[in-house]
């Protein structure tokens, strides 16, 4: 019998690896049914990520995909972007950026995810971020009624043993909104974590990269452009092979979860510390008595994950 679609909405900050991760969701329409997305200013500013995830979605040849503009800045602080690792307009890498077509929705992503939640049965949505949690903590300061009505939170954020990319002890999507994270932490829903210690693990090489653009597809050849510039930066920093796709660990974890393996454990984020501000404080060998609060994951099969987003890229 075939299973119904999972309902999903995806927060993004587009970001070449959210590119990746819209093309696997849209790739897959068998196991998902993607509601909307909704855009925050992480990577680069609003209406660059607004306009990114167009572009990515007429790519896909999904231009009726609701896109739905959220908030502009963190709950608390001012915005730091990402710029010195995917470019001015966050897609850097092909020649030429495509003006999108497709419009916004009309509607705010806080007032699309609140009412969402609220019309869907409680325990039927997924909520999969890709970014800063900032349109996801205010939805809950907003309406805190729709909390128990989220299904599951599927989440690339976060480091432990990895440390931090953005500060030593910080993983960029919590540092900045750790204010936002802090709530979602808090929340009580039931939270899959793809932090650093797993992300770092997908590597892009130049084999795979060669696989998408041999697809000679609109996305095959953009994801390919996008990912010779985005291994760059991590190549450089880091002296690995090839750059890690973070955001696409979230949508092949829900449509191949045996690909990952980790541990339920207790996160909580530092709001306070400027030293570590943002840092997920992971008790991963149960020294507190803190009630665990995420599937924190560690390990990926790296080469299954590549064939998953070759096999569903091919099909846009
Ligand atoms: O730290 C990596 C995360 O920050 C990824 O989601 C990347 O797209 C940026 O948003
Ligand atoms: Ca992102």
């Amino acid at each position: 019998m075939s299973k119904t679609p999972r309902k999903i909405i995806i927060d993004t900050d587009p970001g070449q690896d959210d590119a990746a991760a819209l093309f696997l969701a849209l790739g897959s329409p068998i196991e998902l049914d993607l509601l909307g997305v909704t855009t925050v200013a992480g990577n680069v500013p609003l209406p660059l990520t607004s306009k990114n995830a167009r572009i990515v979605c007429e790519w896909a040849n999904a231009a009726d995909t609701k896109v739905f503009a959220g908030c502009d800045t963190p709950m608390k602080r001012p915005l730091v972007t990402a710029e010195h690792v995917h470019g001015k307009t966050g897609l850097d890498g092909p020649d030429l950026l495509p003006d999108p077509k497709m419009a916004l929705q009309d509607q705010h992503a806080v007032d699309f995810i609140i009412d969402t939640l609220r019309r869907e049965p409680a325990g039927t949505v997924t909520l999969c971020t890709l970014g800063p949690l900032t349109n996801i903590g205010t939805a809950f300061q907003n309406a805190p009624d729709i909390i128990e009505r989220v299904q599951e939170i599927v989440m690339m954020g976060g480091a432990y043993f990895e440390v931090g990319n953005i500060t030593p002890a910080a993983e960029f999507n919590i540092y900045v909104d750790p204010e936002a994270a802090d709530i979602v932490f808090k929340s009580g829903i039931r939270i899959v974590m793809m932090p650093l210690d797993v992300t770092h693990k997908a590597l892009t090489t130049k084999p795979r990269i060669q696989a998408m653009r041999d697809l000679g597809t609109p996305a095959g050849i953009a994801m390919a452009e996008m990912l010779d510039f985005f291994e760059r930066f991590d190549i450089e920093k880091y002296g690995s092979e090839g750059g890690p796709l973070h955001d696409p660990c979230t949508i092949a974890y829900l449509l191949k979860p045996d690909l990952f393996q980790g541990r339920l454990v207790n996160v909580m984020i530092e709001t306070q510390s400027d030293l570590t501000l943002g840092m997920t404080v992971a008790d991963y060998w149960g020294v507190t008595d803190r009630a665990p609060n995420a599937m924190f994951m560690t390990e990926i099969d790296a080469d299954a994950f590549f064939t998953l987003l070759l096999e569903r890229l091919a099909r846009l």
